[in-house]
């Protein structure tokens, strides 16, 4: 039986589709990294279109001579189940880096001598190195009230990396779901403090990516006219897959799903070309008859929750104020700010700020017609099969749905 996943496998080249154009632009930009000049990029589209999917592809394919590390903000996140701090999101990269680095021994005995160099210029006083973590061998501070020197440290690593070896010629590194930078306590200090880093060092590449719409404020921090890269990142969308290429796809890798046009018409409409909605349809779709309108219609109201599944996720980590625009806006069919400030309980300020949260989190977007709408319409389907409100709202419902999703993932995984 033919698997479509839908979340990312460990065998990534038995699942991973086509994205050929993708991949021949980014590694383009990356192997300008053996030249010194080292590319920033950003990828952007929407949830579930294969960012993550796509870059781990791209990391795992890289030649030796790049190194490569990978960060996803979710896991701090998940782990400690509050804001995200600057500390916490420059230890992740540490550890990243660190375990980059483990793996060839080889190449670790080569660096190992001129990072203890580095950690001596570094003159580090109030270390505490009661602390396991450790990198080289050497134990790593952690670091108390001592940002600074350990962003320095993390910021400069990359790059003395690559200088300690002939063999290496860049370092890679992706930061993922970097939209939840937005909680630390001053995002703009933090991306200005990557910008001067990566302006001083020529073989390093970072990859922001996330889930955000393409016009949000988390964006134009990043990389807007005044933001910190001022528009000097490379922006790059990632598309869902066009009609054309989900056909090869399910042609290629479904349980022999077929369809009439309308259906297929129907299939594409409520996808919209997103794999992973591609992916959960289809595994949830009859293999032994030709899909019509109403196959695929029925299929998905009896199964919203599993193919809305990554949104479980996403709503258990709104606040309540969050959930409530989303609601009104469902409600009334998008909305614009009268109605919003009409409906709800909230000052002005207080709207904006989560109007703009849920911006920067994929979630709602500013339409042609000055309303602010939902970007997705399976989150739409999902929240308006719910009939207990309430219990959405205050979330008593969804650590019992976040526990059985839980149970549900891990077989997969
Ligand atoms: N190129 C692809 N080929 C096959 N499946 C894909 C592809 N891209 C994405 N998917 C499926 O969609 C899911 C969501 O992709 P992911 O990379 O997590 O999305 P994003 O990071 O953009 O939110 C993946 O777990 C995978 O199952
Ligand atoms: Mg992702």
């Amino acid at each position: 039986m033919k698997i479509m996943p839908i979340t990312i496998p460990k065998d990534i080249d038995k699942y991973f589709f086509n994205r050929q154009k993708d991949i021949k632009k980014i590694n383009m930009y990356l192997s300008m990294l053996e030249e010194d000049i080292p590319n920033q990029i950003l990828i952007t589209g929407y949830r579930g279109v294969g960012k993550t999917f796509l870059l781990k592809k791209i990391l795992q394919d890289q030649d030796e001579k790049f190194l490569t590390a990978y960060i996803d903000l979710s896991n701090i996140y998940a782990r400690q189940r509050t804001d995200l701090t600057e500390e916490e999101v420059m230890k992740e990269i540490l550890f990243s880096i660190k375990n980059t680095t483990s793996k060839n021994k080889k190449m670790h005995e080569k660096i190992k001598d001129s990072i203890k160099m580095f950690l001596k210029q570094l003159k580090i006083k109030d270390y505490d190195f009661d602390n396991p973590i450790d990198i080289f061998d050497i134990p790593i501070p952690l670091i108390k009230d001592n940002y600074e020197k350990l962003s320095k440290f993390v910021m400069e690593l990359p790059q003395k990396i690559v200088d300690s070896t002939e063999d290496i010629k860049g370092f890679i590194i992706v930061i993922d779901e970097f939209q939840l930078l937005q909680s630390v306590k001053s995002p703009e200090a933090f991306f200005w403090l990557i910008r001067s880093y990566s302006q001083i060092q020529y073989n390093v590449s970072y990859i922001f990516t996330g889930s955000v719409s393409k016009t949000s404020e988390i964006i134009s921090m990043l990389n807007g006219q005044t933001g910190a890269f001022g528009g000097r990142m490379i922006q790059i969308d990632i598309e869902p897959f066009t009609r054309e290429e989900t056909k090869r796809y399910i042609d290629e890798r479904s349980n022999n799903i077929k369809f009439n046009d309308k259906g297929f018409n129907k299939f594409y409409e409520c996808t919209r070309g997103i794999p992973i909605y591609i992916n959960s349809l289809c595994s949830i779709l009859p293999g032994n008859q030709i899909c019509d309108e109403n196959i695929i219609l029925e299929n998905i109201k009896l199964n919203i929750d599993q193919i809305a599944i990554m949104w479980i996720y996403v709503w258990g980590r709104l606040s309540v104020q969050e959930r409530e625009i989303i609601l009104t806006l469902i409600e009334n069919d998008g909305a614009n700010w009268t109605l919003l400030l009409n409906e709800l309980n909230y000052s002005k300020p207080t709207i904006s700020k989560y109007l703009d949260s849920l911006s920067n989190k994929g979630i709602i977007e500013y339409d042609f017609n000055k309303k602010y709408i939902i970007s997705d319409k399976m989150l739409k389907t999902w929240l308006k099969n719910m009939n207990k409100m309430e219990d959405i709202l205050y979330s008593k419902y969804y650590s019992i749905i976040f526990n059985n999703i839980q149970q549900y993932l891990e077989p997969i995984i």
